[in-house]
């Protein structure tokens, strides 16, 4: 469909993050991704706790199931993440030296991303580098990477990725960017920033990630979201909408409002964000009520349930859905 005030726009894949756990008990949520994803991510299984559990060995057995389910539906993946400063095994935050940081970050983003060479297209070769306000000390967030290896570590991440996988569209994903406070504006521009400086240097990066958790009480910065667009574009970068949902618990626990209201803050987003660049993609944090962090990271105050996605917790289709079809 075409997204209103858009001429004739071309679809955009849209996708969700799997959750394995779901994702081998529940048949409706299979079906699901079957029918509401062109594009698959596994949540938590390609990170280093899933991976990487035991120092000596990797562990690809979510990983390996979730890729295989996406292929056998013809579904593009996206791979989450090679680097990120939490869901680290204890060992990795043991680490002492930079020589060691070095040989293990290199050598994890060597093997995974050559196992899944040519089958995962798109790889969020860093998470949440930015500190969360970088105005303050920043810019980088203070994690084993930037302790061990400085800000090199984005480098290091990026060219061991690009050069493993030479074919593979290398990501910069984090988050807080849609916000309307100062703090957006900064990490917009230390994004950009980061960009620049790989590009300076040669070192291959196609896109940033917005994950876009939205926070129902707030409002979202169009106009700052449609600049960024625009200087992503000048940089000739793309953009990505990665981890999209909305946190609603500090909204009143009327369940038609709340998803009235979510509908229609992800409508100003995707509409600020489509209407200056096209996104390559566009993937919630998992499609049902029934399964998301957000319940259990941002807990209400009452006992109603969290209603972050744009399916219910009986898989039925939620005004935040039609949003989306409109893109799709
Ligand atoms: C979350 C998952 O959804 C949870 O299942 C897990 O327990 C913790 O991580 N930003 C990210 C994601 O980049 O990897 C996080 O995913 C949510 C916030």
């Amino acid at each position: 469909g075409s997204a209103p005030g858009q001429a004739a726009a071309r679809p955009i894949a849209m996708g969700s993050a799997a959750e394995i756990g779901a994702f081998r008990s529940d048949p409706r949520y299979r079906e699901a991704l079957k029918r509401y994803c062109d594009v698959v991510v596994p949540m938590n299984d390609l990170k280093w706790e899933a991976l990487r559990h035991d120092r000596a060995r990797f562990d690809f057995s979510g990983a390996d199931e979730l890729v295989a389910f996406a292929e056998a539906n013809r579904k593009a993946l996206r791979g989450h993440t090679l680097l990120w400063g939490e869901a680290l095994p204890p060992w990795v935050k043991e680490m002492k030296t930079r020589a060691e940081a070095e040989r293990e970050l290199v050598n994890h983003i060597e093997v995974v991303v050559d196992r899944y060479k040519g089958r995962i297209a798109t790889w969020d070769v860093v998470n949440e580098v930015i500190k969360y306000d970088p105005t303050s000390g920043g810019p980088w967030r203070d994690t084993i990477w930037q302790r061990l290896l400085g800000p090199e570590h984005v480098e290091i991440a990026f060219r061991t990725a690009a050069r493993t996988d030479p074919k593979a569209r290398l990501v910069l994903n984090d988050f807080h960017f849609e916000e309307p406070d100062p703090v957006a504006a900064a990490r917009r521009k230390v994004a950009l920033d980061i960009c620049r400086r790989l590009r300076d240097k040669g070192i291959p990066i196609h896109g940033v990630g917005m994950q876009a958790h939205l926070y129902a009480e707030k409002q979202v910065d169009t106009d700052g979201l449609q600049r960024f667009m625009r200087d992503l574009d000048e940089l000739g970068l793309d953009v990505e909408i990665t981890e999209l949902d909305v946190i609603d618990w500090k909204m009143p626990a009327d369940a038609a409002l709340r998803d009235k209201h979510s509908a229609a803050l992800v409508s100003t987003f995707l509409n600020a964000v489509v209407s200056a660049k096209r996104p390559k993609a566009i993937v919630t944090w998992g499609l049902t009520d029934r399964y998301s962090w957000v319940g259990e990271t941002f807990p209400r105050k009452d006992d109603a349930k969290a209603r972050p996605l744009p399916l219910d917790a009986d898989y039925r289709p939620k005004p935040m859905m039609a949003v989306l079809e409109r893109y799709r």
